[in-house]
């Protein structure tokens, strides 16, 4: 149960400048300490990264792309520890690799094929860590904590919710659709009040590999094979003989009786049983779930919770917990045109499961059994959110558009079941964030390049040409993203009608401020792109409360002008601004609609630190008292392609020269030098 008085506080620091420096750069009076580096060892006996491409056991180190992140405190007795601002588990995402700094001289490919050994490296550098974290003067994670755990694309998992045991999950490794093997492209995150971990998985489709000839043998299997096909077309799946990442389905293993790399490809095998039991076809179907974790037990098999719908997930967000009431959880799926979703538990919430020992089974009870919507944002102001229940309007057998068999296949197929429905097409929904003192939930749209001035509406309106100063081609579309926010009805999470309005529209300062600049920001708060996104609860010297909004950007739109940054904010609430008018010139076309924007953020928001070369901003958590931010640096010099000539010496360059170090994704923890709350 959380109430909240929402303390009066404002931002306490002076906005950081953009900046093309390779560095984290903080405001005056805050400290930056790099705690996690990809390749740290997390076991004894792990050597110390060599960081040139020869270090091998990634099972046993950091993973590479950190990033969302939680921060669990940990009691002296190895429990859960609420209180907990100086020990904790830091848990965080791996989503993706920089392939090129994880080998001495980049890739290597023999006759189309991938060396087991690199390839074998790649996967483990994906996936989750488990870390314990300690503060004695300042941060440093603990290399041989019993607590740490690397969860990979091998460890091992279960299905939970309506689709366990579901055709369209069993394959060859289990035949039973049960069980599976692995996350993949975990990206965002959510934290859960009973003490575990959700991780999300965002951009799996690209790890698969398809061979022209695939669909022909689904068809002849019938009816499910029809919708598979169906599916692996809306899912953005076509037939190949290229593409599959990192090309692991090439290997060929030493151990032969080996699946772990034939499983990348799922091609319809000639010959092998129409259920799926003796290849990989349905292995994607393993893919796009949310996943959760039990930190505090290094033994526990992470449980993958169908009923949330499967997608490009990328974060998993409950929004307020109120004794008696079914909880919310928000949820974006990341691609052009997708939607914005809530799961609604069928439970009531429970103030008593906070503290259950028996973290897994407060999922099993809040995360197996509820009802999907997908959201409609109208014109007018309102939305409704809609039920994703199989039988429910007209997702029956008897659906013209897709027909639909069963729950199992609503919520694996659930993109068909939102696009029958009719719900609104975001420009790309990244993390969602709930106001701990209003409930209202926010959604970063990060940026659209293929929304249309014929193509806007309301809730997505904007459509336009932002010329770059670095010699690239100028951005279409919605370059700049925006960031949405809800108001249920009510207050309630178990509302079906909402109100809605723009907190924030991204923009550089410099650009048109009657149509695309319509936050008005300036050269303190200009930004591009929104992704990571939390609300912090820090108290104030008076012991209120002011929930923070930490906002942080991806952005291949605004890197002629500055690295990624992170910003804070103290927003207002849904409908405290006004209706706007804006008018779109894009390709020839022009249109105007009538949005609804927040009040104009002014000096509420705030640029509060810029990250080094290439990079992304992301991850965003604190202790408890909110005096620790933990936030991590995604692929600072991603673009290199030869990696003994980086693009960025991020983070060893941190605070000395480091020439020609390679860079590592990382956490950093913030901290102020007079100790107070982080931001205030
Ligand atoms: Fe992994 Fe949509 O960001
Ligand atoms: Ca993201
Ligand atoms: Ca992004
Ligand atoms: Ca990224």
């Amino acid at each position: 149960e959380t109430t909240v008085t929402i303390g009066g506080a404002s931002l306490g620091f002076t906005a950081v400048p953009k900046s093309l420096a390779d560095v984290v750069a903080v405001p005056a009076g805050y400290n930056v300490t790099v705690l996690y580096r990809l390749g740290d060892p997390i076991a004894s006996g792990v050597s110390a990264y060599a960081n040139n491409g020869t270090d091998t056991n990634f099972a046993r180190r950091a993973g590479d792309h950190h990033d969302g992140m939680s921060y669990f405190g940990l009691s002296a007795a190895g429990a859960p520890d609420a209180n907990g601002n100086t020990r904790g588990l830091l848990v965080l995402n791996h989503e993706n690799i920089t392939q090129a700094y994880l080998h001495p001289n980049g890739p290597t490919t023999v006759a189309g094929v991938r060396p087991e050994a690199e390839a074998l490296k790649e996967m483990e550098c994906h996936g989750v860590s488990v870390v314990e974290v300690n503060r004695a003067t300042d941060w440093s994670y603990a290399p041989t904590s019993s607590f740490n755990r690397r969860i990979t694309p091998l460890t091992p998992m279960s299905f939970s919710g309506p689709v366990r045991g579901a055709d369209t999950l069993k394959t060859r490794y289990s035949t039973d659709g049960t069980a599976g093997r692995g996350t993949i492209n975990n990206c965002a995150n959510g934290t859960m009040p009973w003490n575990t971990y959700l991780t999300n998985e965002e951009n799996w489709v690209g790890y698969f590999r398809r061979e022209v000839g695939d669909a022909a043998r689904r068809a002849a299997t019938g009816a499910v094979g029809v919708k598979a096909n169906t599916s692996l077309t809306r899912y953005g799946k076509p037939e190949s003989n290229t593409g599959g990442n990192y090309g692991w389905a090439t290997v060929t293993p030493a151990d032969t009786t080996s699946t772990l790399y034939a499983r990348w490809n799922i091609t319809a095998q000639a010959g092998a049983p129409a259920d799926g039991t003796g290849d990989f076809r349905n292995e994607i179907f393993q893919y796009g779930w949310v996943v959760e974790i039990d930190p505090f037990d290094p033994a526990s098999t992470p449980r993958k919770r169908t009923a949330l719908g499967r997608m490009n997930h990328e974060g998993c967000q409950i929004g307020r917990t109120i004794a008696g009431v079914k909880p919310a959880f928000y949820m974006g799926d990341d691609a052009q045109n997708e939607y914005i979703y809530k799961f609604v538990s069928n439970a009531a919430w429970s103030a008593a499961d906070a503290t259950n020992a028996n973290r897994l089974a407060m999922g099993d009870k809040y995360l197996d059994a509820g009802t999907l919507y997908v959201a409609k944002f109208n014109a007018d102001g309102s939305g409704q959110w809609l039920p994703l229940v199989y039988n429910t309007g007209v997702l029956t057998s008897a659906n013209a558009t897709y027909a639909f068999s069963s729950q199992a296949d609503v919520l694996t197929n659930v993109r068909l079941a939102a696009d029958v429905l009719g719900a609104t097409k975001m420009d790309r929904p990244e993390w969602t964030a709930v106001n701990p003192a209003t409930g209202e939930m926010y959604c970063t749209l990060t940026n659209n390049a293929s929304r249309t001035a014929a193509g806007v509406d309301a809730s997505n309106p904007r459509a336009y040409t932002d010329p770059k100063t670095d010699g690239r081609a100028a951005g279409t579309g919605n370059v700049n993203g925006h960031v949405i926010r809800l108001r249920e009805s009510g207050d309630s999470s178990e509302a079906t009608t909402f109100a809605w309005d723009i907190y924030a529209f991204g923009a550089g300062s410099d650009l048109d401020a009657a149509n695309i600049n319509l936050s008005g920001l300036d050269a303190t708060n200009d930004f591009s792109s929104p992704d990571g996104m939390w609300f912090g609860l820090p108290s104030n010297a008076s012991g209120l409360i002011t929930p923070v909004l930490w906002l942080q950007t991806d952005d291949g739109a605004y890197t002629d002008v500055t690295n990624c940054m992170m910003l804070a904010a103290i927003p207002g609430t849904v409908n405290d601004g006004a209706t706007r008018s804006v008018t779109n010139t894009l390709g020839g076309a022009t249109s105007t609609v009538t949005t609804r924007i927040g009040k104009a953020p002014g000096a509420s928001l705030r640029r509060f630190l810029v990250g080094p070369k290439e990079c992304e901003i992301t991850g965003i958590h604190s202790t408890p008292d909110g005096r620790s931010l933990f936030l991590n640096i995604q692929h600072p010099g991603e673009n290199a392609t030869n990696p003994n000539a980086p693009t960025s010496n991020w983070p060893a360059n941190q605070s000395v020269a480091a020439a020609g170090q390679r860079p590592r994704s990382a956490t950093v923890v913030i901290t102020k030098a007079d100790g107070g709350v982080v931001g205030l």
